[in-house]
């Protein structure tokens, strides 16, 4: 029996229209454009009004990505939506489907925070490789302005929201995902949660249930930073001992855009130079799982990404969940 590869075709990015800028931003919480860009990198991010749903957003970004891969939406077998903040606790990944058009599809959300595009990639890739699935489209989305704590200004300042996507595709020809690692720690998952507030109602004497609601992001920013800094180098080593390369054959390093000081410190503990480091986060701030999709589309589409290329993509974050894989990208502008 041949083994199944798999093959990424295609990419697409899709933003909300509105954008905040750092020196905006001062008006609503106690900052400076100097130090958010200074600390961060980032200089405004994109956000969702009201009546946007993410499953519009994550759609416009599968559509992208379908259309580039040149695949009828129709012959999609499985639709991945990574996210953290879908339109329904029930899952939002069949609006997507159907929204798309892919009527074939079996649709199903997957919560990494920052790591879900990853974790995502790895789990649809499982699919693709015993053959029952050949085509699938996997979206990092988040909305996480609805749940940012905008009169805090340690976290509201870093979160946009944005979808990007990919499609993926099994071949028996150059395999695109040649290495990865996933991790995750619960004992540090008070360091960043977006956690249920229990309010006790009474249904009769003597019997309580929980009727409460999702609290703000909270996160211990320097924790998160230390984290990421000791534990993506050594994902993104062991993804590469696992394809049997090395940093030297790196194209890209392609990390979860969550902080310019994060991902300059990450490259230079794997010695990557700057020029081979992909960032956007300028733009877009911390788009949690859309962060690696949406800047490997921009990359891909502004040629910077060329076919055959290998890159290092990382994600980290909530839970605390943190991964690595190492791909070829197969898709063409
Ligand atoms: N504007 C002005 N001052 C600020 C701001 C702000 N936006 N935020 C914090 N400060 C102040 C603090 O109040 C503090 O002042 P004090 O010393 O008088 O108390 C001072 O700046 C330093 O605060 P720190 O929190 O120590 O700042 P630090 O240098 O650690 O930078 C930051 C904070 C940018 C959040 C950094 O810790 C970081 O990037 N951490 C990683 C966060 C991250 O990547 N999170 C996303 C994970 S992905 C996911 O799963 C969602």
């Amino acid at each position: 029996m041949t083994t199944l590869g798999i093959a990424i075709t295609g990419s697409g990015g899709a933003t909300p229209d509105t954008s905040l800028d750092n020196d905006t931003l001062s008006q609503i919480v106690e900052t400076s454009d100097e130090w958010i860009a200074t600390r961060t990198g980032i200089r405004q991010r994109c956000l969702s009004g009201p009546e946007m749903p993410l499953s519009d957003l994550a759609a416009a970004a599968a559509r992208e990505a379908l259309e580039m891969a040149g695949l009828n939406p129709s012959e999609v077998d499985l639709v991945v939506l990574a996210t953290s903040t879908p339109d329904d606790l029930f899952g939002s990944a069949s609006r997507v489907q159907h929204s798309i058009g892919a009527s074939q599809a079996v649709a199903f959300d997957l919560t990494a925070a920052c790591s879900g595009f990853v974790f995502g990639l790895v789990t649809v890739a499982q699919f693709l490789r015993t053959g029952v699935y050949r085509n699938a489209v996997l979206i990092g989305a988040d909305i996480l302005s609805r749940w940012v704590d905008w009169s805090d200004r340690r976290t509201c300042v870093l979160f946009g929201d944005g979808a990007g996507a990919v499609v993926l595709q099994s071949t028996t020809e150059e395999e695109g995902l040649l290495g990865f690692e996933l991790r995750s720690n619960g004992a540090q998952n008070k360091s960043l949660t977006l956690g249920y507030e229990p309010q006790a109602q009474a249904l009769v004497e003597g019997l309580e249930v929980s009727q409460g609601n999702y609290g703000r992001i909270a996160m211990n920013g320097q924790e998160i930073y230390k984290f990421a800094v000791k534990k993506v180098p050594e994902a993104i080593e062991k993804a590469l001992f696992r394809a049997q390369l090395t940093n030297a054959d790196l194209d890209w390093l392609l990390l979860h855009q969550a902080n310019q000081r994060i991902l300059d410190a990450v490259a230079k503990r794997l010695n990557v130079p700057s020029e081979k480091v992909i960032s956007n986060l300028a733009r877009y701030g911390n788009t949690s799982a859309a962060s690696i999709p949406l800047a490997l589309d921009e990359a891909v589409r502004s040629h910077q990404i060329q076919t055959g290329d290998t890159i290092a993509a990382s994600g980290f974050g909530a839970g605390l969940t943190w991964g690595a894989a190492i791909l070829k990208w197969g898709g063409s502008v």
